[in-house]
């Protein structure tokens, strides 16, 4: 009788008895007090202990029947069941489990999505955003247009009419090419990988910011090339440091996001992206320009490309189309400084021959009818709500402990918790809750979690947004104030 000495009923509680009894024995068991086969107190025993009359212990001990966790012996008494008390152990086993998978995912630069959970991890769009019905027209059209050609091998370098699209395009918005020096890429990732393919030796050295984008490290990593990471500043690269490492290391090229970067957000001011034009124009080095959002610009007065200011073919510039339109697609471009065209053609060709037809087609399709000007200002309306909530609900309910500084476009934010606290940590508590995000030291060279964590508003809707900074601000607040009330009381004091 003893086990269940710990139990008091409030009788003046609103909640019935019967369903106080019956949360406080499955307490016991959860807790371990009450194991398999252990025998709960005769009905009447039970009521007399507790004060309270028989219909109450039948009603409790029904409902923990129903749920499994205890069985009737016919004339001998109520137990505890075995089976729920595996499968308890099961679930405890599996959460732990789980831990372990996340982490290892984790490592690997991966977070597992359940459909229920409030993604700001992802930095790609939801896929209710993609134009499913206008791209099926276009590649309708294609098929009955080109018939098998669209299977075909294509040039290498990507569909003629593509490539001649592109530049009109891309002289919209100041940079001027020719045909010859665009390369069509199956995605971003894939322009990254050819890019260290040819330019890269084992053991060359690589500048890239700190922190950077994940798989373009990854990438640099597999072609064996040391990398020197730059801090970034408020306004960009911090170009002391910058121009000591080139000439300490002579790298083969600067891998930059200048515009929205990821995963900080940060924009490099007009000042410094000139600057660092005149630096590698000094010491001769490439720049690797990802552009993989600078169209999507909120509030800045600058969201220039390097490839704009480049007049000495320095610029190897490369735009994907995965954050504004479907990156299932894999459809990218470089811009590439003639030099180097030969050398990246042949990457190209031994990574996968050509990317397919079909989509590049189908593409050139979409551009030519106009109706990527339609979903480019679709894509803009949508995220710009979201980055206004997300602005909106940030200021509303993180604790002021949280430091950061917003984006001016983009759909990456950048936060850091008080020093001493982790980010990985936060992680764990926060995934159970159903959110998650992207622990910050996945996009250092070291790994080091110094308690930063981005959060995206690609995949999330404005109503998400909202509830899920809700409940991180208090997941954040549970850890952190609740750490460091733990911290004050075990302070070492003099004895005064
Ligand atoms: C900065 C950056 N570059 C490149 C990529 C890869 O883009 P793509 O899907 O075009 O390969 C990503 C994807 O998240 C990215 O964030």
């Amino acid at each position: 009788m003893y086990k269940f000495e710990s139990i008091k009923l409030d009788k003046n509680h609103p909640q019935h008895l019967y369903v106080q009894l019956y949360k406080m024995i499955k307490e016991l068991i959860l807790l371990g007090h009450l194991k398999e086969a252990d025998r709960l107190p005769p009905v009447r025993a039970m009521s007399k202990m507790l004060e309270i009359n028989n219909v109450t212990v039948v009603k409790a001990y029904e409902i923990l029947e129903k749920e499994g966790l205890v069985y009737k012996k016919i004339g001998s008494g109520t137990y505890i069941s075995k089976q729920l008390i595996n499968q308890l152990n099961e679930v405890d086993q599996e959460s732990k489990q789980q831990t372990n998978i996340r982490s290892q995912l984790m490592e690997q630069g991966h977070i597992k999505v359940e459909k229920n959970m409030i993604n700001f991890a992802s930095a790609t769009p939801s896929a209710d955003l993609f134009p499913v019905e206008d791209f099926k027209q276009v590649l309708n059209e294609v098929l009955d247009r080109d018939k098998g050609y669209a299977f075909d091998y294509q040039e290498g370098q990507g569909y003629y009419q593509l490539r001649k699209i592109l530049k009109d395009y891309i002289f919209h918005y100041g940079i001027k090419s020719e045909v010859e020096n665009i390369q069509i890429i199956s995605g971003a990732q894939q322009g990254i990988d050819i890019i260290s393919k040819a330019l890269v030796n084992y053991g060359d050295y690589v500048l890239i910011e700190s922190p950077s984008y994940t798989g373009a490290m990854a990438a640099f990593n597999s072609r064996g090339a040391k990398m020197i990471d730059i801090p970034l500043q408020k306004d960009g690269l911090d170009l002391d440091i910058l121009e000591k490492k080139i000439k300490t290391h002579k790298p083969r090229f600067i891998y930059v996001m200048p515009n929205f970067q990821n995963p900080t957000g940060i924009s490099y001011s007009p000042g410094k992206k000139k600057e660092l034009l005149k630096i590698c124009k000094n010491y001769n080095m490439y720049i690797v320009e990802d552009d993989y959002l600078s169209d999507l610009n909120f509030y800045s007065e600058d969201n220039t490309t390097l490839k704009k200011l480049d007049e000495d073919e320095l610029v190897i510039y490369i735009k994907s189309f995965s954050k504004i339109f479907m990156p299932g697609l894999r459809l990218g471009f470089l811009v590439i400084p003639s030099k180097l065209h030969e050398n990246l053609l042949m990457a190209k060709h031994t990574t996968d021959i050509s990317t397919s037809g079909l989509l590049q087609r189908a593409f050139e399709l979409y551009l030519d009818k106009g109706i990527w000007q339609q979903h480019l200002k679709y894509m803009e309306d949508k995220y710009k709500e979201r980055f206004v909530v997300m602005k909106e609900s940030i200021k509303e309910y993180f604790p002021e402990y949280i430091s950061y500084s917003l984006p001016l476009g983009g759909v990456n934010f950048w936060f850091k918790l008080p020093k001493g606290f982790s980010s990985k940590e936060l992680y764990e508590r926060s995934v159970v809750k159903n959110i998650i995000f992207a622990p910050g030291n996945l996009f250092f060279m070291n790994n080091n979690d110094e308690g930063y964590f981005r959060l995206s508003i690609a995949a999330v809707n404005p109503s998400e947004i909202k509830y899920g900074i809700k409940i991180l601000s208090i997941v954040i607040r549970e850890y952190i104030d609740k750490r460091r009330d733990q911290r004050n009381d075990s302070l070492i004091k003099p004895i005064l």
